[in-house]
């Protein structure tokens, strides 16, 4: 078997036992209306295993789970606010199957070809974004904290803001022979000619963030899309999720003062929206930050990351969930992509304002309602993935979605200009 598919495996379920290592009521409450009790995670991540790898994805071959059990975790049948209504299977019982799940697919992945594990890189992948999602929902839990996040690098003071990227075609989008693992909505890879912008060095952080709101920015309907206003209103937004009355914020049960050089976390896409119409800028599209992550105008050829060829590793990127929190502005010099951005794998997820569309040729992969069912649907893309992504399930081509009005993922915003 590959080595790696099989240290993926194993990477995330080191990181799904750590964050369902808590205590029976925690795990199966729901924290929010918003998010699955964690013990719906769970559970999912190791049927979603078995079926994609066992069960060949047809779930009405038999399972190890009587059907009317493993229903219970086909995420279409039953919406995340009904989850915990649900017969769910008890913290011991989903470990238990999780266990025996995975000695079944290791003992089949030793006998599968090296060309054939795309299902088993895309399994590490669903594990992994589950992971994140626990630790939106840790993020949301009331209560003291559970975990104790570790030490990230120092930021530093940038002196240009903005990279140019000179207009003219790139490659966006990769293909399987690339990037093997590469989920189906960002393939293929194709020839795309962008016009020339500007985009910002660095995310915005929290002290810009709050100046908007000292202008006045939550109140000035100018800057505000119709439908972003009408949200503005409705859902009387006046700060970023999280943030407290005292100029301080709430993470992962700690009350804490606001970083001010940390990248904003937890804003949505219509305030991302009225943030950078205030700063006289816009988001960018997403074809414009693949390109500004991934395209090296020298050599007219696509990097793997940003800073080239390398894995990521702590100098390069905050990835992995151990942080809790994204890495203050500027630290990660050697990050950079060609044209000099910075921090566009991890910290936060960028929204761009491009809708979740398929690139032409694009093709279902085995998991056929991964990506289908949401394109044209209400969605924005969000790109570059969150210090609690895993490295198996972030790259310039990676392509996120949710609802405009979400802000309980780890997200973020970078401004662009046009040239
Ligand atoms: C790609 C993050 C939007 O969580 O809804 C997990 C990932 N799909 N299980 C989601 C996913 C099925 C998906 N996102
Ligand atoms: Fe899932």
């Amino acid at each position: 078997m590959n080595e790696h598919v099989a240290r993926d495996l194993e990477r995330a379920r080191a990181r799904t036992l750590h964050l369902t290592d808590l205590d029976e009521p925690t795990l199966v409450a729901q924290h929010d209306p918003l998010m699955s009790p964690l013990i719906w995670d769970l559970a999912h991540i190791g049927q979603q295993e078995e079926l994609w790898l066992l069960r060949g994805g047809d779930p009405s071959r038999p399972g190890l789970l009587p059907p009317a059990v493993d229903s219970l975790y086909d995420a279409f049948k039953h919406v995340r606010a009904d989850r915990p209504g649900l017969p769910l299977l008890p913290p011991v019982e989903a470990r238990a199957f999780n266990i025996e799940v995975r000695a079944r697919v290791l003992d089949l992945l030793d006998r599968t070809p090296d060309d054939d594990l795309f299902t088993a890189g895309m399994v590490v992948q669903h594990e992994e974004q589950h992971d994140e999602t626990m630790y939106a929902t840790l993020q949301l839990r009331q209560g003291p904290p559970v975990m104790v996040g570790e030490a990230l690098p120092t930021g530093r003071r940038l002196g240009h803001e903005r990279a140019f990227v000179e207009g003219g075609e790139f490659v966006l989008g990769v293909d399987s022979a690339q990037e093997p693992f590469s989920l189906d909505n960002e393939r293929p890879a194709h020839a795309v000619d962008v016009a020339s912008f500007w985009i910002a060095r660095v995310p915005v952080s929290t002290r810009q963030w709050r100046d908007f709101i000292a202008d006045g920015g939550y109140q000035r309907r100018d800057l505000w899309s119709r439908r972003g206003w009408a949200h503005r209103v409705d859902a009387d937004l006046t700060r970023p999720m999280f943030w407290t009355d005292e100029g301080t914020r709430r993470r992962f049960g700690l009350e804490e003062d606001l970083p001010a050089d940390e990248p904003v976390q937890h804003v949505g896409y219509f305030e991302a929206e009225a943030f950078a119409t205030w700063s006289g800028a816009r988001l960018p599209t997403e074809v414009e930050w693949e390109k500004a992550c991934a395209w090296d105008p020298t050599t007219r050829a696509r990097r793997t990351w940003p800073w080239g060829s390398s894995a990521p590793t702590a100098t390069l990127a905050n990835l992995g969930g151990a942080a809790l929190r994204p890495a203050p502005i500027g630290a990660y010099p050697l990050g950079a992509s060609a044209y000099g951005v910075e921090q566009l794998i991890g910290d936060v997820w960028e929204w761009t304002s491009s809708d979740f569309t398929p690139w032409p040729g694009f093709t279902p992969m085995v998991y056929r309602d991964y990506s289908e069912p949401f394109f044209g649907g209400d969605y924005k893309v969000l790109r570059g993935g969150s210090w609690a992504v895993a490295p198996s399930t972030i790259r310039p081509s990676f392509r996120n979605w949710d609802h405009p009005i979400r802000r309980q993922i780890f997200t973020g915003l970078r401004l662009a200009w046009d040239a």
